[in-house]
């Protein structure tokens, strides 16, 4: 079976997916986000305040061509803005499958109530910030995307069934 790679925007749910389908099919999960910053010995927080964000997404690239020649089979959870730059988005065909989780900004905005840690989110109307950068996303999360998955308002268990569901039917498609 392929790599599963999951993305889409800050506070969909991706790490907490990876890290359910990792226990269900025993894999190992790799978070960029927290992959890069025990790299860096900071937080993505301070590496945007400190280095800056085109730093924190030269990291990112490079940690998907390190991913790449690992191979093996994996569960990454990407950060939401990796998909943007487009040599990440070939990067990331390359090295699975790329389920994009979408949920709407409402959503986002319930789910990341008082959190800091996002250094693009910080403002002082976090609900419009989240439905700009959405708005801009939303096309190239999707045309990343081998299948996009609905994951607003739906029971963790479903979302999880959906990705193996897809995986199997895709293992027997190219298991000659
Ligand atoms: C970012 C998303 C974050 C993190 C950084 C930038 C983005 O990851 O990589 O704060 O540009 O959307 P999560 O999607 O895991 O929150």
């Amino acid at each position: 079976m392929e790599n599963i790679i999951l993305t889409g925007f800050m506070g969909c749910g991706k790490s907490t997916v990876g890290i359910r389908l990792s226990y269900k099919l025993k894999r190992v999960v790799v978070d960029t986000d927290k992959r890069i910053e025990k790299e860096q010995g900071k937080s993505v927080r301070d590496i945007f305040a400190e280095e800056g964000e085109r730093f924190f997404r030269d990291r990112e690239t490079e940690l998907l061509k390190k991913l790449l020649e690992e191979g093996g089979e994996q569960i990454v959870a990407v950060g939401g803005g990796l998909p943007l730059r487009e040599e990440n988005r070939h990067l990331l065909k390359e090295l699975g499958k790329v389920f994009y989780l979408r949920v709407t900004p409402q959503e986002v905005c319930r789910r990341l109530e008082g959190d800091d840690t996002r250094p693009l989110l910080r403002g002082e109307n976090p609900l419009q910030r989240i439905t700009e950068l959405m708005e801009q996303r939303e096309p190239v999360y999707a045309a990343a995307a081998d299948v996009t998955i609905e994951s607003g308002g739906k029971e963790m268990e479903t979302i999880l069934q959906e990705i193996l569901q897809y995986m199997e039917e895709d293992n027997e498609n190219t298991d000659y």
